[in-house]
């Protein structure tokens, strides 16, 4: 089982308990609560930091066992370099949580600085980048080495200056947070676990927290003419399912805004199929999907001023007697007929019926949509940056402005007529693959193709979305990539 994390806030002077956290900048100086706490430990930090060469730049921290003169088990210094610099407190958090023993039960941060104690706001941030930190994706282990079995829960008390604020920013900070481990959580899961009808019913859970869930299976997906989505799925055992979510929390009437997620529980390629090798990473290849569920749940569970729509198209991409060839033609809920070149070129097509059903039916402000849809996204922005696409210019400034304060980066790149008639077909309207170059372009023209007129950005996630570098606040394979984008679009641009 994975260890609980149980988060709770106390006045910055309380006696701390377990290990003990505190901050010293790169002069060795500490907060005043911070100074007061060690009082009874007399020159120890100085003579530890001098023996240890310890100098309080960021990223380092000294690790004090059993200190003389305290009650706590440990005492972590942890070194923030120059305090008016710090800015990314997520960071910082998971740096920390990265200094305290997995083995810990208990720990005490003390938020001090020596300009003053570290702001609600920020704790929260800290907070929440020691919760993405401590994730591990371990449901299938049943093995462990000695004195490396997880406690089954780890509490964690943050000393704040301002109790009630702090407890307060924490409330919407958990939420995002829950709402990005839920992403990891699915995209981590194995496929024979994962397939669409068991991620509808996961998605489906997010009725407890008020959100309106509507699950279409195939006769319902037949009637709406959505062939595009179907021919990928029916080559599979496992039947196809789109699902629509709808929190409402803003002024009802206005118009939503509204994410749509590639759900490919697992891509094979199809008749077209791939290589062996890392084939077993395409279990991931549903994370735009996992990253709708969690921005929903994060935006119910904070209780977000705004209407919002999710949904997602979820499908398994397999060859089998019954599955779609190279050269079928199919016709789309837009109307539109698509030529199929290649089945692994799979995402598009689930694509095209969610986009055009879900503009269709919600006329939304925007839809911003997010899929592992090509290795050629890979190749252009490696793993640092998601590929933005998009048709306006405002919606596009606003997600490179919430990337860049998350930490969650997008690149735009362009879209143009002259890619777009890359994908113009012999015998259809449009074809799903567009050649060799710039493949990234061509999947987003294809996209673009059906949202008519509606403002949209596409998010090529395929390099963020899993396996990616692991960082300060993730240690997953599977990183939740765009909750906290998306929620910060949200929260910075169409809650009241
Ligand atoms: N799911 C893959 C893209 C992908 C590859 C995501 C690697 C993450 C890591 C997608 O369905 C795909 O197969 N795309 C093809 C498109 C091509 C056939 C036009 C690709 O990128 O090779
Ligand atoms: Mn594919
Ligand atoms: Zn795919």
């Amino acid at each position: 089982m994975a260890t609980r994390l149980r988060t709770g806030f106390a006045s910055i002077s309380a006696p701390a308990r377990g290990v003990l956290v505190i901050f010293a900048d790169d002069g060795l100086r500490l907060g005043s609560a911070a100074e007061g706490l060690l009082k009874p430990a007399g020159d120890l930090f100085a003579r530890a930091a001098a023996a240890d060469g310890f100098k309080g730049k960021n990223g380092t921290a000294l690790d004090i066992v059993a200190p003389r003169g305290l009650k706590a088990s440990r005492l972590i210094v942890v070194g923030v370099g120059k305090a008016s610099d710090l800015e990314d407190f997520v960071k910082l958090g998971g740096a920390v949580m990265g200094r305290i023993p997995k083995s810990a039960t208990e720990a005490t941060l003390v938020l001090d600085l020596p300009g003053g104690p570290i702001k609600p706001d920020e704790a929260a941030d800290i907070a929440m980048g020691m919760e993405l930190r401590a994730y591990a994706f371990d449901r299938y282990k049943t093995k462990r080495k000695e004195g490396e079995e997880p406690p089954p829960q780890r509490r964690l008390t943050f000393g704040v200056a301002n109790v009630q604020g702090a407890r307060k920013a924490w409330g919407d900070r958990a939420a995002v947070a829950a709402g990005t481990l839920l992403a990891r959580d699915l995209v981590n899961e194995p496929p024979n676990v994962l397939y669409p009808e068991e991620f509808a019913r996961r998605a489906a859970a997010l009725r407890k927290l008020g959100v309106a869930v509507e699950v279409l299976d195939e006769r319902a997906m037949k009637k709406l003419g959505m062939n595009a989505l179907l021919g990928v799925g029916q080559g599979s055992r496992r039947d196809s399912r789109l699902v629509v979510m709808r929190w409402n929390g803003g002024k009802s009437g206005t118009a939503p805004v509204a994410f749509v997620g590639k759900g490919v529980c697992f891509d094979t390629g199809g008749i077209s199929i791939k290589p062996a090798a890392n084939m077993e990473d395409m279990k991931g290849d549903m994370a735009g999907a996992g990253c709708v569920v969690g921005l929903m749940h994060a935006l119910a569970a904070r209780k977000a001023d705004v209407n919002a729509v999710g949904a997602i198209g979820l499908v398994e991409n397999m060859p089998d007697g019954n599955a779609q060839r190279p050269g079928d033609i199919v016709t789309s809920m837009s109307g539109q007929t698509i030529e199929i070149i290649n089945t692994d070129a799979e995402g598009r097509l689930v694509l095209a019926d969610v986009l055009w059903y879900v503009k269709s039916r919600f006329k939304p402000k925007f839809i911003v949509d997010l899929a592992t849809l090509t290795g050629a996204i890979v190749v252009s922005l490696g793993h640092e940056h998601a590929g933005l696409f998009s048709n306006d210019d405002r919606l596009s400034d606003r997600l490179a402005k919430a990337g860049a304060a998350t930490g969650e980066r997008v690149w735009r790149m362009p879209l143009g007529s002259e890619y777009d008639k890359l994908i113009d077909s012999k015998f259809a309207d449009v074809k799903n693959t567009g050649g060799r170059f710039g493949g990234a372009i061509t999947a987003a023209q294809f996209l673009q193709r059906f949202v008519d007129k509606t403002p949209w950005a596409h998010l090529d996630i395929a390099g963020t979305g899993f396996s990616s570098p692991q960082t300060d606040i993730n240690r997953s394979w599977a990183s939740g990539w765009g909750v906290r984008l998306l929620d910060r679009l949200v929260a910075d641009h169409y809650e009241r």
